[in-house]
């Protein structure tokens, strides 16, 4: 059974509000570099969208897609389930992701562009569970930090639902852990 959503912990108006600064900051950054994003399906999907369309610089972007092994709410284990083909070196990569949870995910991916021999790899993550951490990844841009409870919504899933929900929220039943 799906749960229901039992709040809102961050709204529409407050991600508008916070990709809007990440994006005037990336931009500022990235002035005259060769920037490619690098969004991570499913779940940034969302944030990507809206984050590219803020930035005032030309950028490329690609996708990649990974898939973490959960039954419900809890992962053990990342699989790639596609990967880059475009060539990276010597670009200056962004890799956008949903949220860093145990950080699994996001070290698999910065060794797979890492691979690609680019100038500088960077992170921008929606959310971060810094309660969670399993693996010692690094956040460059972050969106918001998050107590450690699943959240549904803006490209997040339970169970591939609510992924189109545009503020972020907590699944019924969903109390600290
Ligand atoms: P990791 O544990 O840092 O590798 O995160 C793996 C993936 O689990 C993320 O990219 C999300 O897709 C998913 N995930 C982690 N926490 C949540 C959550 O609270 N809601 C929905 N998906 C989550």
């Amino acid at each position: 059974m799906i749960p229901t959503v039992q709040s809102v912990l961050i709204s529409e108006s407050q991600i508008e509000k916070r990709v809007h600064e990440l994006g005037q900051q990336i931009s500022k950054d990235y002035d005259d570099s060769d920037l490619v994003l690098v969004c991570v399906l499913k779940g940034a999907i969302m944030f990507f969208a809206d984050l590219i369309r803020t930035l005032a610089v030309p950028a490329r972007y690609e996708f990649v897609q990974l898939a973490s092994y959960h039954n419900d709410t809890k992962s053990s284990g990342v699989q790639m389930i596609q990967g880059l083909y475009q060539d990276l070196f010597r670009a200056d990569v962004l890799i956008v992701e949903d949220i860093v949870d145990t950080g699994m995910t996001l070290e698999l991916l910065l060794n797979h562009v890492g691979s690609f021999e680019p100038t500088s790899i960077k992170v921008c993550s929606l959310l971060d569970k810094p309660d969670r951490r399993e693996v010692p990844v690094s956040i460059d841009y972050l969106g918001f930090e998050i107590p450690n409870t699943f959240v549904v919504g803006y490209g997040l899933d339970y169970a591939q639902h609510y992924r189109n929900l545009p503020y972020i929220g907590v699944l019924d039943g969903e109390g600290l852990r």
